[in-house]
């Protein structure tokens, strides 16, 4: 089996995760590309209010794949139906033993088995983990999920077990990840932002979003992200949609310089010349608006003023006239 291939390695990382909000802590993990398949995650989830821990263990082996689904199975069964149901799991192995010493085995070998390991964080398809800390996935710009791809393999964004997780993958590999996980069409949940903001602040952030400052000599979002905000094909992300924690966790870590993009990095000089305070006026505004109708990334930026040249984007050349 070609050891880039994601089922190889999402079946043996076997990873332990806390996480509170925005800040995710390492408990432990190993990564042994032996015949471990065991991905479980935990989650402290306190700073959601939830007391207690939930754990949740995947199973998944390339070759009989259907263990996982019956484990599914049997974990929303009751109690006496679960007991009811062992003897016909007794039978479906036979039977599925027998089919598999008669025939090679059987699987659907496509992408969505093979990134099943990173649904385990990013949700079903790439919706979204639960909390806001995993990021959705599904139908974000190709070029941009395969750029952040690469800035977690090479070291501009972190997260360690998602870094080890792709570590050993192909750039073209990685690529056709970005693609499936771009082409799923899902729908936005409703936003639901309710921080505490007065209404003149977050008239502040919308006037930064839609027009900029050019007393700073800040664009408006708009000129880079699109006019919808739904982002711009193929590098740059759309800013709705996305939860008040995660908006603000990577506006932060621009500002402390634990994110970058690809040099030049126009976003770390959005974020400095924007005053902390308005920042969190423009992720409050950004993650109260609901998303267009029309929720996919523009074909190109909006025509207008062309940018300054402190703010171009390495990740993304096209938005300055250079070829992507
Ligand atoms: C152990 C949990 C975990 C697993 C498994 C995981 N990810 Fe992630 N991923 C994260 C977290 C957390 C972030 C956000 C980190 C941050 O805040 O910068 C992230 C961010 C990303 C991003 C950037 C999204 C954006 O909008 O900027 C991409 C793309 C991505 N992951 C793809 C994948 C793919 C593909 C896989 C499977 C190979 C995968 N991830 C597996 C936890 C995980
Ligand atoms: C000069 C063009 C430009 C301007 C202006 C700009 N952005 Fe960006 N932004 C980008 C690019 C390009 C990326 C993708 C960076 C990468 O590849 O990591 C990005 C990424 C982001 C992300 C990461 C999204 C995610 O899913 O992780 C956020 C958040 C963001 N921008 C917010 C803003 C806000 C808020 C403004 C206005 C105050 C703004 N940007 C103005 C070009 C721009």
């Amino acid at each position: 089996m070609f050891v880039g291939h994601l089922t190889g390695i999402g079946h043996a990382a076997s990873v332990q995760v806390q996480s509170g909000h925005s800040g995710s802590v390492l408990l432990g993990g190993k990564s042994d590309l032996d015949i471990g398949h065991v991905l479980g995650i935990r989650k402290g989830r306190k700073a959601l209010g939830v007391t207690g821990t939930t754990e949740r263990k995947t199973r998944y082996c390339r070759r009989i794949g259907y263990l996982q689904w019956m484990r599914l199975f049997f974990s929303r069964l009751t109690k006496p139906t679960r007991l009811m149901a062992w003897p016909l799991a007794a039978w479906l192995s036979l039977v599925a033993a027998t089919t598999m010493a008669q025939t090679p085995a059987r699987f659907a070998d496509n992408m969505a088995e093979r990134t099943r390991a990173c649904m385990a964080c990013h949700g079903d398809q790439g919706r979204a983990g639960p909390d806001g800390y995993y990021p959705r996935l599904a139908g974000k710009p190709a070029g941009y999920l395969h750029n952040q791809l690469r800035n977690f393999a090479q070291g501009r964004r972190h997260y360690e077990l998602m870094a080890r997780l792709i570590d050993p993958l192909t750039d073209d590999y990685l690529g056709e990840m970005a693609r499936y996980f771009s082409s799923l069409e899902l729908p936005y949940p409703a936003p639901s932002a309710s921080n505490a903001i007065t209404p003149e602040r977050l008239a502040k952030g919308q006037q930064l979003v839609t027009q900029g400052d050019a007393s700073r000599g800040l664009p408006a979002c708009t000129q880079c992200h699109g006019t919808r905000l739904t982002g711009v094909q193929a590098n740059v992300p759309g800013l709705l949609g996305l939860p008040l924690d995660y908006l603000n966790a990577q506006l932060g870590a621009w500002q402390t310089g634990q994110r970058k993009a690809l040099a030049p990095d126009c976003m770390a000089e959005v974020v400095k010349r924007i005053p902390a305070e308005d920042l969190i006026a423009v992720s409050s505004w950004l993650a109260r608006q609901p998303l267009p109708s029309d929720t996919h990334p523009a074909a190109q930026a909006p025509q207008g003023k062309p940018l300054p040249q402190a703010l171009r984007c390495g990740s993304a050349p096209e938005l300055h006239g250079g070829k992507p």
